[in-house]
């Protein structure tokens, strides 16, 4: 087998946030698309996802409302939302009188690794070709309106979604903790507060100074929410509050069950 050298794509990598409004040509999205369905895992083979490509401007306006106002999504001429689907194998399964399956919880769990892993190959196979993408995490926060405005079926589930397009910004590498922050060798060792000190150190001055060059108004945004810390940042009304992430997974268990992910035994 030959080896290919993906480290300078992956150490390219950069979420791009500000796209130019140069269309993707639809044989170069089909190629990079039916290339990453053939090069990502997928359980059983069964391939539970699919993909809804959103390029209509009227329609990207719509997305652009229910992402939070990110304004990548405006710009950039694709968002691409990927979902957990079982409905097309659970079709296929009817029409050969199998018995029914994957409307349960673990069908779910399932198909959103399969969406997932397929997001992270597209992510790189445009990434390599030159476009930017950017995840939107909003997909989870407005899943049942994006559920509806996408007319997604029983048993289809938006997962995630990447914006993509060409990139009008070339932004510097973000940070990752030291590699011996996520490995554990053999048995899982948790921290010591000394080593969280120590992992966590760089990021909490690159991390705060990010945040606080934002805008002009963030230091007063910050007092105001009594925010003296990165840490304290991530999970205040302006990051990921506990509040909105409590609702956000009430709303995405019972959208679970709406869509049909419910079935019992
Ligand atoms: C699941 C997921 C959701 C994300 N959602 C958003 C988002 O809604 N808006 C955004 O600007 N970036 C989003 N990102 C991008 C992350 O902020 C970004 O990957 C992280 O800061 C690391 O930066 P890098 O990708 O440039 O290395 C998301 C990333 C992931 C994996």
């Amino acid at each position: 087998m030959t080896t290919i050298d993906l480290s300078p794509l992956l150490r390219a990598h950069r979420s791009i946030r500000k796209y130019k409004s140069t269309p993707i040509a639809p044989a170069l999205i089909d190629e990079v698309l039916s290339e990453s369905i053939a090069g990502s895992s997928s359980s059983g083979n069964l391939n539970t996802f699919s993909m809804v490509l959103t390029r209509d401007a009227e329609r990207r306006r719509r997305l652009f409302q229910l992402h939070l106002e990110q304004d990548m999504v405006l710009q950039a001429p694709l968002v691409i939302t990927f979902n957990a689907d079982t409905a097309r194998t659970r079709q296929w399964l009817k029409m050969r009188e199998a018995r029914d399956n994957f409307n349960n919880f673990h069908g779910f769990m399932v198909a959103a690794f399969d969406a997932v892993i397929l997001s992270q190959t597209v992510a790189l196979a445009f990434e390599a070709r030159g476009l930017g993408i950017c995840y939107m995490g909003t997909t989870l926060n407005q899943a049942s309106a994006i559920a509806e405005f996408l007319q997604l079926p029983e048993t289809v589930f938006p997962v995630t979604s990447l914006v993509v397009g060409y990139p009008d910004e070339a932004p510097k590498a973000r940070d990752r903790l030291p590699l011996r922050a996520y490995v554990h060798d053999e048995i899982y060792r948790p921290h010591s507060e000394a080593e969280i000190d120590a992992l966590y150190e760089a990021r909490e001055v690159s991390g705060w100074n990010r945040y606080l060059g934002m805008g002009p108004d963030m230091a007063a945004r910050f007092a105001e929410h009594d925010i003296k810390s990165l840490a304290q940042f991530y999970t205040s009304e302006l990051k990921y509050s506990p509040i909105a992430m409590g609702k956000i997974s009430e709303q995405l268990q019972a959208l679970l069950q709406e869509q049909g992910f419910d079935r019992k035994s």
